[in-house]
C-alpha cells in the first residue's frame, strides 16, 4: 500500500527520536507530526531504552500528551539549557527557514526551539517551499487582546501595496466574536501572501516585532539546525 502523509509524518518523527540518548533536555513540539515523536519517546522511555529524559513541552496540548504517554516533563525555567528540540512546521524554506504556528503554539516553540542546542524540524515532503508564505498558509503572529483591531490595522499598514496580501484574526468558527485564543491567553492574526513573502525575512521579522501589541510572529528564521524531510517513496532526507 502506498504511504501515507500520516505515514511520512511517523517516519520523519521516528528518524529524529533517535537521536535522543539518555540524560538529554528534550523539547517536544506541538503539531500532529510532533505528536509521533512523543509517542515513540514515551515508548523508548517505558521499555527501559532511554532513561532521565526530561521534557519541556511546547504547549499545554504537548503537556498533557507527554504525561499520557510518560514522558517526566519540566520547564524551562528549571532547565534553561535544552539539548536537542524535536517540532513539526508548516513550511520549511531551502534556508532552513521555518513558518510556524498553524497549531496556534508558535510562542512557547519559539522561546524552547530557541534555547536548544539542536533543533531538529520534522516534515513530510509537502511542507517544503521555496519561498515562506509560498503555499498559500498563513503566517501567524500572536498579539494582545486588547485593541486588537489597532494592531492589526498597524500589520496591514506593513504589507500595504503587496499584490494578493491579506490578513485576519485566527477565530474559531469564522466570528471575530470568538477569536483563537493561544495558551497565553493572546490572540492570533494571521498574514496571507499570495505569492510568498519578498524581501529581506530578517528585516520584515523585525518590522514585525517592533509593533507594540505583538507578542511573536511564526517565521522562524535561522533557527533550526537540521530538517527530516519523510519522501512519498518512503525515503528521508536530511538537510543541515
Ligand atoms: C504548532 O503551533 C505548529 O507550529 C506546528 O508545529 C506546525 O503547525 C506543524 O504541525 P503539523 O505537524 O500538524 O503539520
Amino acid at each position: 500500500a502506498p504511504l501515507s502523509q500520516e505515514d511520512l509524518k511517523r517516519i520523519a518523527a521516528h528518524r529524529a527520536v533517535d537521536l535522543v540518548e539518555s540524560g538529554m533536555v528534550i523539547g517536544l513540539g506541538t503539531g500532529s507530526t510532533a505528536a509521533h515523536a512523543l509517542d515513540r519517546l514515551g515508548d523508548l522511555i517505558r521499555r527501559g531504552v532511554l532513561r532521565d529524559i526530561v521534557g519541556i513541552p511546547t504547549s499545554k496540548k504537548t503537556e498533557a500528551h507527554a504525561r499520557a504517554v510518560g514522558i517526566p516533563l519540566s520547564d524551562l525555567d528549571a532547565h534553561p539549557f535544552v539539548d536537542l528540540a524535536i517540532d513539526g512546521a508548516d513550511e520549511v524554506d531551502p534556508y532552513l527557514n521555518l513558518v510556524k504556528g498553524r497549531g496556534g503554539s508558535l510562542l512557547r516553540e519559539k522561546m524552547i526551539e530557541g534555547a536548544s542546542r539542536r533543533f531538529v524540524v520534522i516534515v513530510d515532503e509537502t511542507k517544503m517551499v521555496n519561498v515562506l508564505g509560498g503555499s498559500g498558509l498563513a503566517v501567524p503572529v500572536e498579539v494582545i487582546p486588547f485593541c486588537w483591531k489597532f494592531t492589526l490595522g498597524k500589520l496591514r499598514q506593513l504589507f500595504v501595496g503587496i499584490p494578493g496580501f491579506d490578513l485576519k484574526l485566527r477565530t474559531d468558527n469564522g466570528d471575530e466574536k470568538t477569536p483563537s485564543v493561544t495558551d497565553n491567553s493572546n490572540y492570533v492574526v494571521d498574514l496571507y501572501f499570495e505569492n510568498g513573502i519578498s524581501g529581506d525575512l530578517v528585516e520584515i521579522s523585525d518590522a514585525i516585532l517592533k509593533i507594540v501589541g505583538v507578542v511573536e510572529h511564526g517565521m522562524f528564521l535561522g533557527m533550526a539546525t537540521s530538517v527530516i524531510i519523510a519522501g512519498k517513496e518512503g525515503g528521508v532526507t536530511v538537510i543541515e
